[in-house]
């Protein structure tokens, strides 16, 4: 049960539990408060019961959710709960409801600066969301960011994802129409490619078609692009096809090396072009290959 309801709030274990105790907390705190409300406004048995029962409709309505957003500031979980009290408020029409975007998926495994970026800049996007976050690697630091940003995580395993459905059905029950990968270090299944044709992108860190393939990430790329006394670096996006970096390019940009340039320092320069650019070149890739919506 527990499990489901984990899937469900897209969260990691360590934060579940915590949302579970905010949930608890705010439980007891407005039963507390409720009888504290009932006795300071003079209420007792003999009061009417429409009396008693407003106070606690009152405080049921409105007192427990300024408790658990309360609560939830105070834990740490500000994003998840806000993001909560405004889907109720949409359920109960006190909202309008959300405007419909168009719903991508991050994937990354590591570090996750990439991806935070990506969530930020399309946080007040007006047309496009980050509904998901998959990482294939339990504690990374990319978990922590989308939930800071409140953002759905999904953990998945590689039996599942290399051998069985590759997660397709979930990515539907998400209604995702994009997948950006940022820094994911697992092979894409074919049914996965398949299930998304020319929708999905990824960055690396150099100028293709040099210095892609097995292997080539982190570090080691640019070790190899020092190693072969190139004169320039920089980031190529593209197209996600059955073999490692060999989609069509549809954006670089590059950077100069400079005489004593170590694969730290390139990788720092690197990184820089690639939060300068990735967010606007998905928000142009996603945008112009949309479907028009159809009345
Ligand atoms: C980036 O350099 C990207 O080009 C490569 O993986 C790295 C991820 O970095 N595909 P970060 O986790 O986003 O910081």
């Amino acid at each position: 049960m527990f499990t489901k309801l984990q899937d469900k709030w897209g969260l990691s274990s360590r934060t579940f539990w915590i949302v579970f105790i905010a949930f608890g907390l705010t439980g007891t705190t407005t039963a507390f408060l409720t009888r504290y409300v009932t006795l300071w406004l003079g209420m007792d048995a003999n009061s009417e019961w429409y009396y008693r029962l407003g106070v606690r409709l009152f405080m049921l309505l409105f007192g427990y959710q300024v408790i658990l957003l309360t609560y939830g500031f105070l834990l740490g979980q500000w994003a998840f709960f806000w993001k909560y009290e405004l889907k109720l408020l949409r359920k109960l029409k006190i909202l309008p409801p959300a405007a419909l975007k168009t719903p991508i998926a991050i994937f990354a495994s590591g570090a996750g600066s990439n991806a935070l970026k990506i969530m930020q800049y399309f946080e007040q996007h007006p047309t496009i969301s980050v509904d998901l976050l998959i990482c294939n690697k339990p504690g990374a630091a990319v978990i922590h960011h989308a939930e800071k940003q409140g953002v759905p995580v999904l953990l998945i395993e590689k039996d599942r994802f290399f051998r069985g459905d590759a997660y397709i059905p979930v990515l539907q029950q998400h209604r995702i129409s994009f997948i950006v990968l940022a820094g994911f270090l697992w092979k894409i299944p074919a049914s996965l490619i398949a299930a998304y044709p020319n929708k999905m992108l990824n960055i690396h860190p150099a100028l293709l078609p040099k210095f892609g393939g097995k292997g080539m990430y982190g570090e080691n790329v640019h070790q190899a692009v020092l190693d072969s006394g190139e004169k320039e670096s920089g980031i190529s996006i593209h197209l996600v096809n059955e073999h490692f970096d060999e989609g069509k390019v549809i954006f670089q940009s590059s950077c100069p090396i400079e005489p004593n340039e170590t694969p730290h320092s390139l990788a720092q320069k690197v990184h820089q072009l690639e939060h300068a650019h990735y967010p606007r070149v998905i928000e142009t890739f996603v945008i112009e290959n949309s479907q028009p919506a159809t009345n």
